[in-house]
């Protein structure tokens, strides 16, 4: 006997790291059951028991390899998800370059044991789950003009980049095979700050090479000052400009395109941002006034890689799924200032 869609879960891949865990509320929230699929090789078990603090629910919890085809398969056996959410993966463009076939092995390869394991499980139960994944702005390289667009080109500067523009190609390929196969790609522009409780956050393991953590460690004295990649860029004050969003909404879009993908919409594409570029200074500005506290820098040479400035058109996620974002650069600045105040080491605290 099949449970009602309402009462079987959404399986999050990663579920327990920083984008995951801010998700796994937001569909708490949003009154859908919820399995975290994780391995833990890049988030904290602490994370789960967080996540029971804020929403009150515990999520079940399966703990394992994406990698592992004949494992996913029996964790889709025990909990015949609602839908699929794949954010299990690896994001440092920096590593990605310096180890590309550890890029090429989970990110591709484990996309690719995910949609087995869900083609397998179709053959169980005779249907598919919906699935979104977790793409990210970098496939549009270095952009043309902004604010972007969807439908602008399509490249990669990185084995990072390479690896999602990869993933998108096959799940349009299978899209094409075969139409049962409905598929949300969710384009994030700079996911930063944290749930308002502080209680969950961003939690990079080594020195950050985002921007918001470690500008966060300078803060709270984990780093002794920050490095302004390049101040001679052709924007507002000669530093980097992106498109930074708060996680939670974010998250909250990957609740719109669960349920949207529920509710028989079929696949789409959209990028998810604020629509709105801020400058490093301006960033580092925001959170001085944020934590009360000065952000000592330094104007370092730029980063190889950096493109002078990124921001979303977030016009078809608004149009398609009536989302867009609701918390300003000072909220995502005091929500990650109140998770890092409270963590100044991160989950890893009490150990
Ligand atoms: C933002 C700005 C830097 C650190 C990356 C990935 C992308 C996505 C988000 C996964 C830039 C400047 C940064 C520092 C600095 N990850 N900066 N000093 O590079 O836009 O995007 O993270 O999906 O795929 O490419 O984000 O936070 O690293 O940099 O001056 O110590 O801050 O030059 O202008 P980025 P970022």
């Amino acid at each position: 006997m099949t449970a009602p869609t309402s009462q079987r879960p959404v399986m999050l891949t990663g579920g327990a790291g920083y984008i995951g865990s801010h998700t796994c509320v937001a569909l708490h929230e949003a009154g859908h059951p919820v399995v975290v699929v994780d391995d833990f090789s890049n988030s904290h078990p602490r994370v789960l028991d967080r996540i029971e603090t804020i929403s009150g629910v515990r999520p079940s919890l399966e703990r394992g390899d994406v990698l592992d085809t004949a494992w996913l398969c029996s964790v889709f056996e025990r909990h015949d998800p609602a839908a699929v959410i794949h954010l299990a993966g690896v994001k440092a463009v920096g590593e990605s370059v310096a180890n590309p076939i550890k890029y090429f092995d989970i990110n591709i390869g484990g996309s690719i044991s995910l949609m087995k394991a869900m083609q397998a499980h179709r053959q169980q139960v005779g249907r598919l789950s919906p699935l979104v994944f977790s793409s990210t702005a970098t496939v549009y390289g270095e952009p043309s003009r902004v604010p972007i667009t969807e439908d602008f080109p399509l490249t990669f500067e990185s084995p990072y980049a390479h690896t999602k523009l990869v993933v998108e190609q096959m799940l349009g390929a299978v899209g094409r095979s075969e139409s049962s196969w409905k598929v949300a790609v969710l384009r994030y522009f700079n996911p930063v700050g944290a749930h308002r409780s502080g209680l969950i956050g961003e939690d990079p393991s080594g020195t950050p090479n985002n921007l918001m953590p470690f500008v966060s460690q300078v803060a709270v004295g984990r780093q002794a000052h920050l490095n302004v990649f390049g101040d001679d860029y052709p924007t507002i004050d000669g530093t980097g400009v992106r498109d930074y969003l708060h996680v939670m909404d974010l998250a909250e879009g990957h609740v719109r395109a669960t349920q949207a993908l529920m509710d028989g919409c079929d696949s789409f594409t959209v990028n998810l941002g604020t629509g709105i570029g801020h400058s490093v200074l301006q960033v580092v500005k925001a959170f001085e006034a944020a934590c009360g506290k000065p952000i000592p820098y330094r104007i370092a040479a730029r980063r190889p890689g950096d493109v002078a400035a990124y921001f979303a058109d977030p016009g078809k996620a608004h149009k398609l799924l009536g989302w867009q974002a609701r918390r300003d650069l000072g909220q995502m600045c005091s929500d990650a200032w109140a998770w890092q105040s409270l963590n100044p080491k991160g989950y890893r605290e009490q150990e």
